[in-house]
């Protein structure tokens, strides 16, 4: 395994047990609100510690991006991008899907990723040109290519809503084209479940780098294709998503093509 997939993987799982430890204590987790249906709790702020840490000791020249403490900047061509509770709605319903996501980018490109499950004990890791891996096992995207046979999963818009239309356009698509669509709540593990084929494909608008950096590494190396909303790869920077195996990709974009905003296309 390559030294830098090694410490991300360390990183994912002291955070994943600081979270799995605010768990099993719910009673006493702080939550504050950063805006509408936003909201966050000391239990995000010491995984993201966590992680910042085990980087550090290793690599304290490194740059850093961060969800809760935002841009660490060094002049490194290294960046880690971090979720470092993706699914914060979810943990503070004590709905048991949520994950620790942290991506390695070198000179801009994705290297190195792991999303770790903490109460599945399920690390989702990839490095570029090695493959992607569910804990000791490789993985590879669904083999499906009837879009009417195919699971998919989705996020929905939750506080910008000035394209709930058009998501509802796609959303109805797929409602009435596929065999079925989860909105589970947590991106970087939708992302995942692509890469080792529990769905078939996922869409999803506006995230931030740090839901999908890891995810995407992770969907690549599984076999599947990961872009935008117009083909291109500016995915991280839209955060306009779009994932899914090769044989699946034409009729899922067809339909993203036909629904989404002219101002989301890329
Ligand atoms: C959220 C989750 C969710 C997605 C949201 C994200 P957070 O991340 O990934 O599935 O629909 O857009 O913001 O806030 O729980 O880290
Ligand atoms: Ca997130
Ligand atoms: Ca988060």
């Amino acid at each position: 395994m390559h030294p830098l997939l090694n410490i991300a993987q360390e990183a994912a799982k002291a955070a994943g047990k600081s979270i799995r430890y605010h768990l099993e204590r719910f009673d006493a987790v702080e939550i504050q609100q950063k805006g509408r249906n936003d909201f966050v709790s000391q239990v995000d702020f010491e995984a993201e510690q966590r992680i910042i840490q085990t980087i550090r000791k290793y690599h304290p020249d490194h740059a850093i991006l961060a969800e809760e403490t935002g841009r660490h900047k060094t002049n490194s061509k290294f960046e880690w991008i971090i979720d470092p509770l993706d699914g914060t709605t979810n943990f503070l319903h004590q709905f048991p899907h949520f994950a620790v996501s942290i991506a390695v980018t070198e000179n801009g490109k994705l290297q190195h990723a792991a999303i770790y499950d903490p109460v599945k004990d399920e690390m989702f890791s990839a490095s570029r040109g090695e493959g992607a891996w569910l804990n000791q096992t490789r993985i590879r995207v669904s083999e499906q290519k009837e879009l009417e046979n195919s699971l998919m999963a989705t996020g929905f818009p939750y506080y910008q809503f000035d394209y709930a239309d058009e998501y509802l356009a796609g959303f109805k698509r797929f409602m009435t084209e596929t065999a079925g669509i989860r909105r589970a709540g947590s991106a970087a593990l939708d992302l995942a479940y692509v890469a080792c084929g529990r769905v078939d494909g996922y869409w999803e608008y506006n995230l931030k780098p740090w839901d999908i950096a890891a995810g995407a590494l992770i969907v690549q190396e599984a076999g599947g294709l990961v872009t935008d909303f117009g083909g291109g790869e500016n995915y991280l920077a839209s955060g306009n998503i779009l994932a899914t195996n090769p044989k699946l990709y034409k009729h899922m974009a067809q339909i993203i093509g036909q629904t989404a905003p002219a101002n989301r296309k890329n």
